[in-house]
């Protein structure tokens, strides 16, 4: 029904007033459990998908299944209720940012081709006071939030760590897990905070500030696939040697070849590309792959980028991801993807006679 009817209505609009009519009609939807179980079958034309096999723990955060909404879809934490009832088992919210800001001028999110998407939002959060008071409606529905730490544009690197740790205690009490963002492209000079030098900084900063609001939670960080694999392993250590609980791979990918498939509009525009483009999936699969035959003993692996179907889902678990996110397939594929995914998997582990999904993780890393 998405397909068919939601969709040609919306695709008139721009991509960004798109995104915000779904994430708001999510959110209508959440009035009542009513409109709720309405929303279900409008959108998959099942009810919500559940299975005991699909079940993940990630360094004692428990998902009733690998998939999350990835950071960027709800950035304000409005329709968080609204999304697990259309089959995902947790949100990343954000990035959160510690004080509000617009982000970049409009237009700023394109869809340049069928399920693909080129954004140059640049952080655009209410802050975090208002993400803190809109999450505060789910406190009893004990769905596992994520909160991804972001930056404000003005914030100087030597400031960084004080900001994360401020939004880390702000979120603290709503946080399932975090994950430190430092691999948007959008912010200039985000990306270097990659760096061994300052990442060390900021993941001593957000866990110091869990420990002073009272335990440590799970804590990721999410990086760009544009990085070489040197820069990961450099990374990967860094988070061994500081108790990370895991790696996000990946953000949008600013390859200049890859968006330039699309037309010379793109190829040297702002902004990241992120969705069904093959070479995308391929490159952060790549990745997963390269970081769970190096530390996927240590490290959890969430991973994104290009997730569509069951299919791209498993491969990225083959490839050693423990967890999954997508965003842009939730405009392309609609709100049934993460029904259809989930049931896809559940049908693979029918057919191939096994349990548990954590059976399959990282099956394929040692092709
Ligand atoms: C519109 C949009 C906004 C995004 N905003 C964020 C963000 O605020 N923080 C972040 O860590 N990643 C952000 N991302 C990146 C996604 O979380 C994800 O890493 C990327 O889109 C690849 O996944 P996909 O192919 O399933 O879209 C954003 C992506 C899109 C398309």
């Amino acid at each position: 029904m998405y397909k068919e009817i939601i969709q040609p209505i919306l695709n008139k609009c721009d991509s960004e007033t798109f995104h915000d009519l779904a994430r708001e009609s999510l959110h209508l939807a959440e009035l009542s459990p009513i409109t709720l179980k309405f929303l279900e079958f409008f959108a998959d034309k099942h009810s919500r998908f559940e299975d005991k096999r699909l079940s993940v723990n990630l360094s004692g955060l428990e998902l009733e299944n690998p998939l999350i909404v990835g950071a960027g879809w709800d950035k304000k934490g409005r329709a968080i209720l609204g999304l697990w009832h259309l089959g995902f088992a947790s949100v990343e919210v954000g990035s959160v940012t510690e004080y509000g800001q617009p982000g970049n001028p409009q237009p700023r999110l394109f869809m340049i081709s069928s399920g693909v998407a080129i954004n140059w939002l640049g952080f655009n959060s209410p802050g975090m006071d208002i993400v803190a008071k809109n999450l505060d409606r789910y406190k009893n529905t004990n769905i596992p939030i994520g909160i991804s730490l972001g930056l404000n544009k003005e914030v100087e690197h030597k400031d960084a760590p004080r900001a994360y740790a401020t939004v880390t205690k702000r979120m603290y009490e709503y946080a399932g897990y975090f994950a430190i963002n430092v691999s948007s492209p959008n912010t200039p000079g985000l990306r270097k905070l990659q760096d061994k030098e300052y990442i060390v900084q900021l993941i001593e900063a957000v866990n110091q500030a869990m420990d002073e609001c009272g335990a440590r939670k799970p804590l990721f960080v999410k990086i760009a696939p544009d990085l070489t694999f040197d820069a990961i392993d450099e990374l990967l250590q860094v988070c061994i040697d500081h108790s990370v609980t895991g790696i996000i791979a990946s953000n949008t990918t600013i390859n200049s070849d890859l968006k330039g498939k699309y037309g010379t509009r793109w190829k040297n525009s702002p902004g990241g590309l992120s969705g069904d483009d093959e070479s995308y999936r391929k490159m952060t699969t790549d990745i997963i792959t390269h970081i769970y035959r190096n530390a996927g003993d240590k490290l959890d692996i969430i991973g994104v980028g290009g997730i569509n179907n069951a299919e791209s889902a498993l491969e990225k678990i083959k490839a050693g991801a423990k967890a999954l996110q997508l965003v842009t397939a939730i405009r392309g594929e609609g709100t049934a993807v993460a029904g259809k995914i989930n049931r896809g998997i559940a049908a693979y582990l029918d057919r191939e006679g096994v349990s548990s999904i954590q059976e399959i993780v990282g099956i394929d890393s040692s092709k």
